[in-house]
């Protein structure tokens, strides 16, 4: 018996010398160390023994256990180390690689003057209200003075949800009644909000008009707000959007919402007012629908018309956005083209 331990033993070791690598070390172990391994078997033969030799064999079987457990961990370690040299080597990293090159991320050209027009109002003391993109037919409508059958409606081709009373809005305007009923406490209170966002048409896709863009609404309630109020602080927005002495005019025009209404135009910033391709030679660029909150309106958001007056106006920062990039097609704007967008 004392010869087959030593000799498992010898086996053992000269096996063990020549294991490099995890899975023949697993070998190895379970070969020897495992339940059902050299050793186990010799565990087993104990019972078999005489009484007396018994103990004196369970003593060296269980040192040739403790023996090989030591080689093992030996082993292991040895071989854990010998890969890990192995990695720092193989896997060494060559920082003289140039690195691979990582775009950066830009704004769309939209958000950026969104941002400039937000800037110029919160200066001049303009709140941010995000309105709702689908409305009731309620809001986009009848409550802005443009009862069902109204012929001005025609003026707006409108996308209609399978429920007729809800739509996606074709301007920013209902968000001025949800400014006034939602900041005005019950018509008491003054308002000044700018609302941007977009809006949605059904209207044949061209150079010049695509079925969504964006508008920023203004709106300003107040005890004394006049005509004259609108017409300043319009013009100041002009002066700190497009240069410090641009020239403003207002034309009489028409919203059912607003009364009396005017468009805006500024002095093309092309061509400083003299006559070229984009302002067509007129010297001016339009830039706002604008007036005077109709009284209806003004009841419809809670205010009595006969203590509270406002002014309110709708801009089109994409028309803006072309002029100044020299952008040709408005379709750019929500095409996802990479080739478009990484020029801003
Ligand atoms: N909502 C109008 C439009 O889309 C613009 C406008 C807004 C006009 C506010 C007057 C007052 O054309």
């Amino acid at each position: 018996m004392n010869y087959s331990i030593d000799e498992l033993r010898e086996g053992a070791l000269k096996a063990l010398e020549n294991i490099s690598a995890n899975d023949a070390l697993a070998n190895w172990r379970s070969q020897y160390l495992g339940r059902r391994g050299a050793l186990g078997k010799l565990f087993g033969t104990i019972g078999r023994l005489p009484q007396a030799q018994r103990a004196g064999f369970g003593q060296q079987v269980n040192a040739l256990q403790q023996e090989l457990d030591a080689a093992y961990a030996q082993r292991e370690q040895l071989i854990q180390s010998q890969l890990l040299a192995r990695d720092l080597e193989e896997g060494e990293i060559d920082i003289s690689l140039p690195a691979r090159p990582q775009g950066r991320g830009g704004l769309h050209p939209s958000t950026r003057t969104h941002r400039e027009f937000q800037t110029i109002w919160a200066d001049m003391g303009f709140q941010v209200y995000h309105s709702r993109d689908v409305e009731a037919d309620e809001f986009n409508f009848t409550l802005l003075n443009l009862p069902p059958h109204h012929p001005a409606r025609d003026m707006q081709d409108t996308f209609y949800t399978t429920n007729s009373n809800v739509l996606l809005r074709t301007h920013t305007s209902p968000g001025q009644i949800r400014a006034m009923r939602e900041f005005g406490a019950g018509g008491t209170k003054p308002i000044r909000v700018i609302l941007p966002g977009m809006c949605y048409r059904q209207e044949q896709v061209t150079a010049r008009s695509e079925i969504q863009f964006t508008q920023v609404e203004g709106l300003a309630i107040g005890r004394n707000i006049r005509m004259s109020d609108l017409k300043g602080t319009i013009a100041e927005f002009a002066r700190r959007m497009y240069k410090p002495k641009a020239k403003v005019r207002f034309r009489a025009s028409y919203f059912p919402f607003t009364e009396p209404s005017m468009e805006v135009d500024v002095e093309c910033f092309l061509c400083g007012g003299a006559g070229c391709r984009v302002c067509k030679y007129t010297g001016w660029l339009e830039i706002a629908g604008s007036g005077m909150v109709h009284p209806t309106v003004l009841r419809n958001g809670g205010y009595d018309p006969s203590v509270w007056s406002g002014f309110a106006f709708g801009m089109g920062p994409e028309r803006i956005t072309m002029l100044k990039h020299g952008i040709q097609d408005i379709r750019y704007f929500w095409g996802n083209d990479l080739r478009f967008l990484q020029q801003f």
